[in-house]
């Protein structure tokens, strides 16, 4: 399949489940991803991917969700059992490789911790992680600028660290994923 075939698969995905609003999300994820991309080097096409479909799990409702999960085995973290909500990451993923046959592993882990990070994210995982947030808070442009400016992996730690930082600090996490602590404890020991 082209890629253009594949990015309108998943464009009518959103639009024939009547997810207009998440589809537009994910395009402004998309573009962002993509210019940070550039400078970081990595592969376009693999990048956009993920921005698309790092959302896909939003034609299913919180309770589906976690019916997904469990019925496929999922271990399931306790901010997921209280929040439904917080499994769409990883239930996403689980779409992408059913439903679209993704096996490549950049894209899978972008779409799979793109809320919260994890141990040893990739810089997929962190270009889709810090898309997703400056297409959410526009606070958060100047980290975008200076990503854009720098282009270092060092830059790119520091942006994910003051954003996660920033969520515990102002208690926006009501219950934290484990996910997100051992990123927050790894990013700030680095
Ligand atoms: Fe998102």
């Amino acid at each position: 399949m082209q890629n253009q075939d594949i990015f309108d698969l998943i464009k009518n995905k959103y639009l024939n489940n009547n997810k207009e609003d998440v589809l537009h999300h994910v395009e402004n994820v998309a573009d962002i991803a993509v210019k940070l991309a550039k400078v970081y080097k990595l592969d376009i096409v693999k990048i956009k991917l993920a921005a698309l479909l790092h959302d896909i799990s939003a034609i299913m409702t919180p309770q589906e969700m976690y019916k997904f999960a469990k019925a496929r085995g999922l271990e399931i973290d306790p901010a997921e059992e209280k929040y439904h909500s917080l499994l769409h990451q990883r239930v996403s993923k689980i779409i992408v490789q059913e439903e679209y046959g993704i096996t490549d592993l950049d894209i899978l882990g972008a779409v799979e911790c793109h809320t919260t990070l994890k141990k040893n994210s990739s810089i997929y995982d962190k270009i889709i992680f810090i898309a997703d947030k400056i297409s959410w808070d526009t606070n958060f442009s100047p980290l975008f600028d200076d990503l854009l400016k720098s282009g270092t992996i060092d830059s790119l730690d520091k942006a994910c660290y003051s954003y996660i930082k920033y969520q515990f600090e102002n208690n926006l996490l009501v219950m934290p994923h484990k996910w997100i602590i051992d990123a927050y404890t790894e990013l700030s020991n680095a």
